[in-house]
């Protein structure tokens, strides 16, 4: 009995809002075929209320627990947006007729209850009816009886009607397998781009150091040879300062292209692997930092070397512009590589003001990985990236 009562109440929770959203669509569904028609003849078939529309599909898919779709086309081609619509014209119509059949028993019920409180204040040519005519005090006596009768149709009808409904909407807003699968695909699709993009980047840049530094040194270099030549045909005696001059030039062209190879694989990650690299970034981190490693296995070198270049930044960061003095490392490896850089600075980081944030983002997006910032004003900070190990 408790728990009929329970489950009827739950589905009285579950109806009440569905009758008042369920009768604003009604009253709106004009104005949506309206602009369905419009949309029909319209360029490309675009819905101009298409993201009213759904946000409010989102909110019903939230309240039933089904997943809410990440999609943002607004052409009526779009098969998520024609289940919308679908749910919005079958929610007007049985929602409102399912919403009101929940709500007004039990509001019956309740009133029920009370008409002896008020029987004798209501003109006795128009007596309350509910549901035959209040005329006199024994009558009244019996309404509580009527109440039991609409509560017990109220346990018997609502819970049942509120699992249809519930289960009904959720068949219509579920967004099917295949069209989550080309949903996965567009997010693919761009992580791939993000791929190219950032190796596009990164050609330019090892392109750009190798032109402006080491050719630059090597041209240095000619030079200086140049020199050394025309003083050994002169004076080969007097030639031993210029072969030195040219023999720096080597060594600092050498240092450059180094750099240079550095910055394309650290060899530091070679040779000892990401936890040995990362405690060597904190070694050299001015604030003190505490490293943590879970988790034994390897990544694949390329995850390797972004999530080095992540730490990098983050430490940087944290030297630069946190104020922090205490900062921590936590490396997971388990099917994604989770770093976690946190320090207990003063906050506000913002990948709109520097370059160092957005390219950590656009590096990991390119893994079809994450990266979430966590810097209130006041602090702390938290970077958190998941690379995916592609396995
Ligand atoms: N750990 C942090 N604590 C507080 N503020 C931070 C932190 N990290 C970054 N910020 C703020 O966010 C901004 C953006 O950081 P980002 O790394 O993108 O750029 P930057 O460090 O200024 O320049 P660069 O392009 O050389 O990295 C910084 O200018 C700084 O104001
Ligand atoms: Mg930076």
């Amino acid at each position: 009995m408790r728990t009929r009562l329970v489950r009827t109440w739950r589905g009285v929770r579950h109806l009440a809002p569905t009758a008042a959203t369920g009768f604003a669509s009604l009253l709106l569904l004009p104005v949506l075929l309206l602009t369905v028609a419009v949309a029909l003849v319209a360029p490309g078939r675009r819905l101009a209320v298409a993201p009213a529309l759904r946000a409010f599909a989102d909110r019903e898919r939230v309240r039933i627990d089904v997943p809410v779709p990440v999609a943002d086309d607004t052409s009526l081609r779009d098969p998520v947006l024609r289940r919308d619509l679908r749910w919005y014209a079958v929610h007007a119509v049985l929602g409102t007729f399912a919403g009101l059949v929940g709500f007004i028993l039990p509001a019956a019920a309740l009133n029920a209850l009370l008409v002896p409180a008020y029987w004798w204040l209501v003109p006795a040519d128009d007596p309350v009816t509910s549901p035959y005519p209040v005329t006199s005090w024994a009558l009244a006596a019996t309404m509580p009886l009527v109440a039991v009768g609409y509560t017990a149709l109220a346990m018997l009808v609502v819970p049942p009607l509120a699992r249809w409904y519930r289960s009904l909407t959720g068949r219509l807003l579920a967004v099917p397998a295949d069209v989550r699968l080309a949903e996965r695909v567009a997010e693919l699709t761009a992580s791939r781009a993000a791929a190219l993009e950032a190796h596009g980047a990164e050609l330019r840049r090892i392109e750009r150091d190798l032109h402006d530094g080491t050719q630059n040194k090597l041209v240095a270099v000619a030079m200086h040879l140049g020199i050394v030549e025309r003083a050994l045909r002169r004076d080969p005696a007097g030639a031993l300062p210029m072969v030195l001059r040219a023999q720096d030039a080597t060594s600092d062209a050498l240092a450059g292209l180094r750099d240079v190879v550095r910055s394309i694989y650290p060899p530091v990650l070679a040779e000892r692997g990401l936890d040995g690299a990362v405690a060597g970034l904190i070694a050299r981190c001015p604030v003190p930092c505490a490293l943590t490693t879970i988790g034994p296995r390897r990544a694949p070198a390329a995850v390797e070397s972004a999530a080095y270049f992540v730490v990098a930044e983050a430490l940087t960061n944290i030297a630069k512009h946190s104020g922090a003095t205490q900062a921590s490392v936590v490396l997971t490896r388990a099917d994604t590589l989770t770093i976690e850089v946190h320090d207990n600075g003063h906050g506000g980081a913002d990948e709109n003001l520097g370059t160092g944030l957005s390219g950590i983002a656009r590096r990991v997006a390119a893994f079809d990985g994450s990266t979430t910032v966590t810097s209130p004003p006041g602090g702390p900070t938290l970077l958190r990236v998941e690379l995916p190990c592609g396995t």
